[in-house]
């Protein structure tokens, strides 16, 4: 049976970290160490598991991350006072929140808090709208500029390509439609309210599973030849970690496929740093 090509992005997000170390490398000599701090309220198992990642990630390439845990029934005010301070704090370049926030915290007023200038989430809506609107100087959302770095870094052609993304999130879906038009793809909007996904989806040259639902797509959403990257991050029924595109069956038809876990998650990271790295930079102007 054929195979589509494996988009490896464990190994795409090793080599962009190695570019970084160097950056880093560059920066020090400036007398500059970039630094990140991450912030994680409560006790969420998957933030755990991702925060941890992100920490690691930035001790390889030489950036100095803090950690800073606060309790589950933390008040919003105290976060956004925590906020403030490491706004003020020079040391610090990048601010990340680790999102979902228990319920009695805003998460819209926390990212509104954060200044833009060390917002490498990307998630402020001053980032957010110079992204929409093409200005300049923004901090790119790192799942949706991960996933531009996978395809250009794969040779994959974007430009006059019809890609259809499945999920509006602020996150993925809607960024990631944005990049793709920018660099000049036909783009499609499908979400949970979308009559027959597979239409859709059947016309895509490049398609972005973003939902986070198991299973999802199958064989009979892709047309053969279809890059397919997939944002999905669940558990399949047996327990095993697994996106939203059924990857084997998918895989037989697609010319390209990003796994998961080694596709897309390890690149979202790596655009975190590269956003962390670029916030020192302007820093040292
Ligand atoms: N939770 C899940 N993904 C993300 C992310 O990219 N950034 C933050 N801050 N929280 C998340």
């Amino acid at each position: 049976m054929a195979q589509g090509k494996l988009i490896d992005g464990k190994q795409i997000a090793a080599e962009l970290r190695q570019e970084l170390k160097s950056e880093v490398a560059t920066i020090a000599i400036r007398g500059v160490t970039p630094g990140l701090t991450v912030v994680l309220v409560g006790n969420n198992m998957a933030s755990e598991t991702y925060v941890r990642g992100k920490i690691r990630a930035c001790e390889e390439v030489g950036i100095r991350s803090d950690l800073i845990r606060l309790p589950e029934e933390t008040e919003e005010d105290t976060l956004l006072a925590e906020i403030d301070r490491l706004n003020q704090d020079e040391t610090v370049h990048g601010i990340l929140v680790q999102l979902p926030l228990p319920r009695q915290i805003s998460e819209e007023k926390v990212i509104a808090r954060i200044r833009p200038k060390k917002d490498v989430d990307g998630f402020h809506p001053i980032n957010m709208g110079k992204l929409a609107t093409g200005l300049k100087g923004a901090f790119l959302p790192c799942t949706p500029h991960g996933i531009l770095q996978m395809l250009k870094r794969s040779h994959i052609e974007i430009a006059g390509k019809h890609a259809v993304v499945v999920g509006r999130s602020n996150i993925v879906g809607k960024p990631v439609s944005l990049l793709l038009q920018k660099e000049n793809a036909t783009v499609t909007m499908c979400h949970s309210r979308t009559k027959d996904l597979a239409y859709f989806t059947r016309q895509a040259d490049i398609l972005v599973a973003a939902v986070g639902k198991y299973g999802l797509i199958t064989r009979d959403h892709v047309r053969p030849g279809a890059v397919v990257i997939d944002v999905g991050m669940n558990r399949s029924p047996e327990g095993k970690l697994a996106g939203d595109v059924m990857f084997e069956e998918v895989r037989e038809v697609a010319s390209h496929i990003t796994p998961v876990p080694g596709g897309v998650g390890p690149m979202t990271i790596a655009m975190l740093l590269y956003n962390t790295v670029e916030a020192a930079k302007a820093a040292l102007d």
